[in-house]
């Protein structure tokens, strides 16, 4: 939800903040701005509606010198994505700019306090308010910008991580963050002069600095061309930051040769879960390890419950987590939507485990979640990939899925590497509570151990849906049905349909089906049955006999070898054999293929598809 790009230093800062705000655009597509101090005194502001290239057209006939600069990619919540709601705003006398992401509660009171006093406003957002309260706090006050933001951002409710410049200082930075990620980057240009960065995640930064801080919430930061970087709190008590080492790769960063990021990203997983297993599971030893679980055994041992907090596809994998933890592990799990969770003062016992699954570690309800769930002394454990993110560093303890950077705004590869690092999970608390027999055990272990094979094998095997996927383009609606452990993964079939073709889809416990979606039911309907030679099957391709006798069209996920249920259906995609439980490991490839490629023949944009931003920082 909005990405921040930001420099001070030696170099020219207009290409490195476009270049961090094309790497931070799955953020937020729907106007994007920059904001520049010239070699000549003057404080530029260009802004224009759409992606990052319109505002580089818009740029290419104007000044875009100076070696300060901040930069801003939205996702519109307050006013309609145009120019003038666009990011930098100016403050009234246009000495200062400021980006911003996150969303000011209280906006419409603060607005009208500054109109009572005279202050004129040019947009409709909230972020205006900021940059105008801030130039009020300045002037009625005789202060510093530093002090200014101190003052302005004690009277503001919500969230924000923003970037300002003063006109009248073209040698500082100024920055602050709540409830919204910053970083800063610290580097040395070629010159040997100190330079800075800000980002709202690594990814414009990796390229000229590994050295970061993450600022935390309610930290003010000001950065200046003579290396001086002080940070201080709300209350203007003194800071130490601490610098931290990038783990983090520039080539993970670009399309690598793929069409789309989404494609990479898919056919990454073999390796992306390879890596996420690495060092944790140990195939010899039988034994997983996972230092969150070890450091913290008695928790896990003597804990009464879990409830697991994530969003979208996070609580998909979340919900086959469950299904593996409470089989494993015989606790109970509750799967929370964060959203829902935050608002409706759950129980929560002092010895109840709460897991937030998140790949960007930035969901404003699932960090909220989390909070309120710490207020009642539960013990907090995270699943994030985004290393260094707010979830990541809010909890006591977790494990990072270590799946790379997932930049498609559909998620994929987090997916799998959340629904893996869950079952690593499970493993690691069956072996504190010793819930699971040796030899079980050892199976599992050596199955999990064999499924990024597994999976290349079904990338190898279902290449060719690209084919057939122009068939459903003109279809308005899809169910997707499973049961088990392939009942969330139907959700996540007919979420990754939706959310990229725009194809209305419903995803339902297949045994659901004649309770009400069979009504549904036509020639005109495809169903996607994920039916594997597993526990249930016999009960699945029943349900699929009842989809069948209406006319319903079939495409079916099967075990390898299977001729019942692929005589059955009009399309057929195949998985290797596996254990039911890790079956939506690989039953997930043809789904994510399937509404990749729909998507791509209806010509819709799949790495940024409408609406959607990929981290949602805002409630
Ligand atoms: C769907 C998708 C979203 C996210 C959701 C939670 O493809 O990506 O549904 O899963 O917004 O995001 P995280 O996992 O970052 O908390």
């Amino acid at each position: 939800m909005c990405g921040i790009v930001g420099y001070i230093g030696d170099q020219q800062a207009y290409p490195i903040l476009i270049k961090g705000l094309h790497r931070l655009e799955y953020r937020g597509y729907d106007s994007a701005g920059v904001a520049l101090i010239s070699q000549s005194g003057e404080l530029n502001v260009y802004k224009e509606k759409g992606k990052v290239v319109a505002l580089e057209r818009l740029c290419e006939k104007t000044d875009v010198t100076g070696t300060i600069g901040i930069a801003h990619t939205r996702w519109a919540t307050h006013g309609e994505p145009n120019a003038s709601n666009a990011h930098p705003h100016y403050s009234e006398s246009r000495s200062l700019a400021l980006v911003h992401n996150g969303i000011i509660e209280n906006y419409k009171v603060l607005r009208l306090e500054l109109e009572k006093n005279g202050v004129t406003f040019r947009s409709e957002t909230d972020t205006e308010v900021l940059v105008q309260l801030v130039e009020f706090m300045m002037n009625s006050h005789h202060c510093d910008l530093y002090t200014a933001v101190q003052l302005a951002l004690k009277n503001v409710v919500g969230a924000y991580a923003i970037a300002i410049l003063e006109k009248s200082h073209p040698d500082t930075l100024v920055c602050a963050r709540k409830g919204s990620p910053l970083i800063i980057g610290v580097g040395k240009s070629e010159t040997g002069r100190p330079e800075y960065f800000l980002g709202s995640d690594a990814t414009p930064i990796i390229e000229y600095t590994d050295k970061v801080i993450y600022l935390n919430d309610e930290e003010i930061a000001v950065m200046d061309r003579t290396g001086r970087l002080e940070i201080t709190n709300l209350a203007n008590v003194k800071q130490t930051p601490q610098l931290v080492t990038l783990q983090m790769n520039l080539e993970e960063l670009e399309k690598g040769g793929y069409p789309h990021f989404m494609l990479k990203e898919i056919w990454e997983q073999p390796n992306a879960l390879r890596t996420c297993i690495k060092g944790r599971l140990d195939r010899e030893n039988s034994e997983v390890v996972l230092s969150g679980i070890i450091d913290n055994k008695e928790k896990f041992q003597n804990c009464r419950r879990i409830i697991i907090c994530a969003c979208g596809t996070s609580w998909h994998s979340a919900l086959i987590g469950k299904y593996f933890i409470e089989e494993a592990c015989q606790i109970p799990v509750e799967v929370e939507y964060a959203s829902e969770f935050r608002y409706r003062n759950p129980v929560i016992f002092p010895d109840d485990v709460v897991v937030a699954v998140s790949q960007s570690g930035e969901t404003a309800d699932t960090l909220a979640a989390i909070q309120l769930a710490k207020e009642k002394g539960a013990f907090l454990y995270g699943i994030c990939n985004v290393i260094g993110s707010s979830i990541a560093r809010a909890t006591n303890s977790g494990t990072y899925l270590h799946v790379g950077p997932e930049i498609g705004v559909a998620s994929t590869k987090a997916f799998s590497g959340q629904v893996i690092t869950l079952a690593l999970l499970g493993l690691a608390i069956a072996k504190v509570r010793g819930t699971l027999d040796t030899k079980f055990y050892q199976m599992l272990v050596d199955e999990l151990y064999q499924i990024p094979d597994k999976m290349q094998w079904t990338l190898e095997h279902n290449k060719d849906i690209d084919k057939f996927a122009e068939r459903f383009t003109y279809c308005k609606n899809f169910l997707y049905l499973g049961r088990g452990y392939n009942y969330p993964l139907a959700l996540e079939g007919a979420l990754k349909l939706k959310e990229i073709s725009y194809i209305h889809a419903e995803g339902y416990p297949a045994a659901e089906m004649k309770h009400g979606p069979i009504a549904l039911v036509d020639a005109e309907m495809p169903v996607v049955v994920i039916a594997p030679k597993k526990g249930m099957y016999d009960k699945v391709v029943s349900n699929i006999q009842e989809i069948k006798s209406r006319s319903g069209k079939i495409i079916s996920v099967v075990t390898e070898g299977d001729t019942v249920v692929k005589g059955m259906s009009d399309y057929c995609f195949v998985i290797p054999d596996t254990r039911d439980c890790f079956v939506p490991l690989l039953a997930v490839i043809p789904l994510q293929l399937l509404s990749y490629y729909v998507a791509i023949a209806k010509g819709c944009n799949v790495d940024q598809p409408r609406n959607l931003a990929k981290s949602v920082t805002v409630e």
